[in-house]
């Protein structure tokens, strides 16, 4: 099994539109099984995979198993969940664990007990790696994916100290550099300060994780080639946007690749990702995703081509991750 954290500080970047069609392309394309985890308060992710009225039964009087289910009892004192539930979608071919809006009020305890953790508390290091026992009883999916939402923030922390690898989906505009570099700083002030908590506990079998440790590895980025518009409909001025694009490579080579470490310094660009008009919506609403989007759907005339053309775009991202991943392992 390989965990797969689809991550970046910065909002509205296109990471829950890569990992969902990311997600169902290895599931549907290169026959694998698979698991989204979504561990992002906003539920993006599982509001595109599951359908209106599913939606309903599983958040309606908190009926449905959420990640919420996962976190709640550790956070009660009464240890790791012991029964674990999917959801399964047919038209994504895969399982998948719901996010809650709920998980934003386990941030701040997660927060402290981060800190606690990093001090060598044992209580503290079993909340921080409750992501690691939930893969650990994943190991029958071949590829676990993460949702996560646009934070440094405790949850998204706790993902990566799980995960074996992070993507990099991000934009071309000049906060999305600057993102990059918070990126690397993070994860580097993270690692130390966990492996300082790990160090400081003398019976790792408490933990309850096999062997915890930080492997989290860069399998690469996508870039997301749309230009945004300005108030007033403007395109922004596309030679700023070159300009940023042919920095890009720099950035992320001299933040992740030579800072942080963990990946191969060649192959890290996955893929772009264009602008793809109503496909986007239509996958949304339709709760399918892009590359099976159908005339029942919505499709019409040239977005057929259009659909076809993300299908090559997501089946070259998902090759070079699959070829990454397999280098780095
Ligand atoms: N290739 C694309 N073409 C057109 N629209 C897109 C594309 N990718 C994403 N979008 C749209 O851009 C918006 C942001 O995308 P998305 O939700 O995937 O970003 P995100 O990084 O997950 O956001 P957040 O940080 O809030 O979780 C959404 O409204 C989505 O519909
Ligand atoms: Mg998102």
């Amino acid at each position: 099994m390989r965990s797969i954290a689809i991550f970046n500080n910065k909002g509205g970047v296109g990471k829950t539109t890569l990992l969902c069609n990311l997600a169902a392309y290895f599931a549907q394309h290169m026959k694998k099984h698979v698991l989204v985890i979504d561990a992002d308060p906003q539920c993006n992710a599982t509001q595109s995979i599951v359908d209106d009225d599913e939606i309903e039964r599983l958040y309606e009087k908190h009926k449905g198993f959420t990640l919420w289910d996962v976190l709640d009892p550790l956070i009660k004192g009464k240890g790791y969940v012991q029964n674990l539930e999917f959801h399964k979608s047919e038209h994504f071919g895969l399982d998948l664990l719901p996010g809650d809006p709920r998980m934003s009020l386990i941030e701040d305890v997660l927060a402290s007990d981060w800190l606690q953790g990093t001090a060598g508390d044992v209580r503290g290091l079993r909340t921080t790696l409750v992501f690691a026992n939930l893969l650990s009883r994943c190991r029958n999916y071949d590829y676990v994916f993460f949702d996560m939402g646009p934070s440094l923030g405790a949850i998204n922390r706790a993902v990566l100290i799980a995960s074996d690898f992070f993507v990099i989906p991000t934009s071309i505009d000049i906060f999305s550099l600057l993102a990059i570099s918070n990126i690397s700083t993070g994860l580097i002030k993270w690692r130390k300060k966990f492996g300082y908590g790990l160090g400081e506990v003398e019976d790792h079998n408490e933990l309850e994780v096999g062997n915890p440790q930080w492997t989290l590895r860069f399998a690469g980025y996508v870039t997301q080639q749309y230009i945004t518009r300005r108030k007033g409909g403007k395109s922004r001025a596309v030679k700023a946007y070159e300009r940023i694009l042919q920095k890009m490579p720099r950035v992320i080579y001299s933040n992740i690749v030579e800072k942080y470490g963990g990946s191969t310094d060649s192959n890290v660009k996955l893929g772009s990702i264009p602008y793809f008009h109503s496909l986007v919506p239509m996958s949304q609403i339709s709760h399918k995703p892009i590359f099976t989007l159908q005339s029942q759907d919505g499709v019409v005339g040239a977005h057929f081509s259009k659909v076809r053309e993300f299908e090559e775009v997501i089946a070259e991202i998902a090759g070079n991750l699959e070829r990454n991943c397999e280098e780095l392992s």
